[in-house]
């Protein structure tokens, strides 16, 4: 049985997360791969619930982390390593690297509180279940926020302040500093052929990695 391997998509809100994942799919299939495509928070029944509560009921930080996580812990267990157990690449839009960029850096909760959970929700025999390949789609904060001014309504995250926004992005890029490599940063202010050639080039780094 072939490897499967566990791939996340990241970035700010209007990145264009949506775009290059339906385009990344799109690729994976050409080369025959038939990833199984989820999202965070949500990704099984209960997460779905608990991702309508966190982007639209009010709630105290702890609380947001804590279920970012529960809902993650129930993801993992349902869907992420039972299609990893039996080789099938995963694409999740999202994953823990969002709760440090968002709880974290966003909302300001500590690290330490974040690295607990994540220890929790992620630890196994050999060492800290993590995407093999993190794609942090990086876009100035103008543009992501032009791209959100368009008109339908914005949930919880969305309503935020530019600085939040800021602190979102700088955390992020800290953590792609930090982590060796698995998180790469595709700069999405470019054209779609530019970031879709990165993307190709990713993939196949992937598969013979
Ligand atoms: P997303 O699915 O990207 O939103 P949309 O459907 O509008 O494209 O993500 C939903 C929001 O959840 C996003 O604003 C980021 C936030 N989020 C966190 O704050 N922490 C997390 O751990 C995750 C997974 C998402």
């Amino acid at each position: 049985m072939s490897r499967g391997r566990f791939v996340s998509l990241e970035g700010l809100d209007g990145a264009g997360k949506s775009t290059h994942l339906a385009w990344l799919t799109a690729h994976l299939r050409g080369r025959g791969i038939e990833p199984v495509v989820t999202r965070e928070p949500g990704g099984t029944p209960l997460g779905e619930k608990l991702r309508e509560l966190l982007l639209h009921e009010p709630m105290h930080i702890d609380t947001e982390a804590l279920l970012m996580f529960a809902a993650r812990r129930e993801h993992l267990a349902q869907v992420i390593e039972p299609a990893l157990a039996a080789g099938r690449w995963v694409v999740c839009d999202r994953f823990s690297d969002a709760s440090f960029a968002y709880q974290g850096g966003g909302r300001e909760l500590g690290v330490e509180r974040l690295a607990a959970l994540e220890h929790w929700v992620q630890a196994r025999a050999d060492g800290l279940l993590q995407p093999d390949m993190t794609l942090l789609f990086d876009i100035p904060l103008e543009v992501s926020r032009a791209r959100l001014a368009n008109g339908r309504e914005l949930d919880r995250f969305e309503r935020e302040q530019d600085a939040f926004f800021e602190r979102v992005r700088a955390a992020y890029l800290a953590r792609e500093a930090a982590s060796s490599g698995r998180i790469r940063r595709i700069d999405a202010s470019r054209s779609l052929a530019e970031i879709q050639a990165d993307l190709a080039l990713l993939v196949q780094q992937l598969e013979a990695a």
